[in-house]
């Protein structure tokens, strides 16, 4: 998706055709970096504060100091928002440890962050995906020991994702050691026995902000929850698969490796959680955040 015109930079605000950095920076030779990818809804960041926490500990973890306070954060983002004119977009936001004057494996103490933003339209879940579902293969996951950080080092993620990419797929569904993890960019809920499913947190996936919300509107809509241990059997045999994500709100799987999942329909709870979530941004609009 094409970003909106204007974007941040290190302090300012600037058309994304005039956006440079050095490459010397530490994100480009060395993906040393994290990044968050926010929804929202009518000019209204939806979940701002659990995005804004995952990266300060996004950050901690890999040894940086948060460069902005909470506030200053709501306010760079805020403006970037209003400049590309509010509505629903995403916002994708990313820290580096900075530029340096050359290549060092251990990084010069408190070299200045490199700070970027940018806004793009946010996907609409495209009418067939809510009628027919989306279709996902699995593949073993190949990716490093702390998937819990939201690091800019996708590569794994990327030719994990070209797996499905090739076959016209939604998704890849990520295996390992007998269990499912989550996607190449988003989280994996299944439905066995009446109840939602999920892995718990671990350093082997990325706690999902949209998992919080489907918690919640699982309560609401009255469907138990449960953060467990997930096997590929169960994935294979469940009644229904969803995939969320910060992008995708949450999504109906109805084939997983050219076969179909339960019915192969989307299934009745995904609609009520589906249907609560719509609620709850309608109740958010306008909103302080
Ligand atoms: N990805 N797991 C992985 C590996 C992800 O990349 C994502 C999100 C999620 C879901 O997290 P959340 O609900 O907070 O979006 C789980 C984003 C959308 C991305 O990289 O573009």
């Amino acid at each position: 998706m094409a970003p909106l015109p204007i974007c941040y930079l290190n302090g300012k605000q600037l058309p994304v055709e005039q956006a440079r950095i050095s490459p010397f920076d530490r994100g480009f030779l060395y993906s040393d970096g994290v990044y968050e990818v926010m929804p929202v809804y009518g000019g209204r960041p939806f979940r701002f504060e659990a995005h804004r926490e995952r990266l300060t500990r996004s950050l901690n973890e890999i040894s940086m100091r948060d460069p902005h306070t909470p506030q200053e954060w709501h306010g760079i983002l805020g403006g970037l928002i209003a400049a590309n004119g509010g509505g629903d977009q995403y916002i994708y936001w990313q820290v580096t440890r900075g530029a340096e004057n050359g290549r060092n494996h251990a990084p010069l103490p408190d070299i200045p962050r490199t700070v970027f933003a940018f806004c793009a339209l946010l996907p609409v879940t495209p009418p067939s995906v809510l009628e027919s579902g989306a279709s996902c293969v699995t593949a073993n996951d190949t990716r490093w020991a702390r998937c819990d950080i939201k690091s800019v080092s996708l590569l794994a993620n990327v030719l994990l994702r070209q797996l499905s990419a090739e076959v016209n797929a939604a998704e890849t569904i990520l295996l390992r050691d007998g269990d499912m993890m989550e996607a190449s960019s988003s989280a994996v809920h299944v439905i066995i026995d009446g109840e939602i499913r999920t892995p718990p947190r671990s350093q082997k996936i990325l706690p999902g902000t949209t998992r919080g919300v489907m918690e919640e509107m699982a309560t609401r809509a009255g469907i138990p929850f449960r953060s467990t241990r997930v096997s590929e059997a169960e994935l294979r045999g469940a009644a229904e698969v969803w995939i969320s994500s910060a992008t995708r709100e949450v999504q109906p799987v109805t084939t997983i490796d050219g076969r179909p999942v339960g019915t192969g329909k989307p299934g009745p709870l995904w609609r009520r959680v589906y249907d609560a979530f719509q609620r709850y941004k309608s109740e958010l609009a306008g909103t302080p955040w």
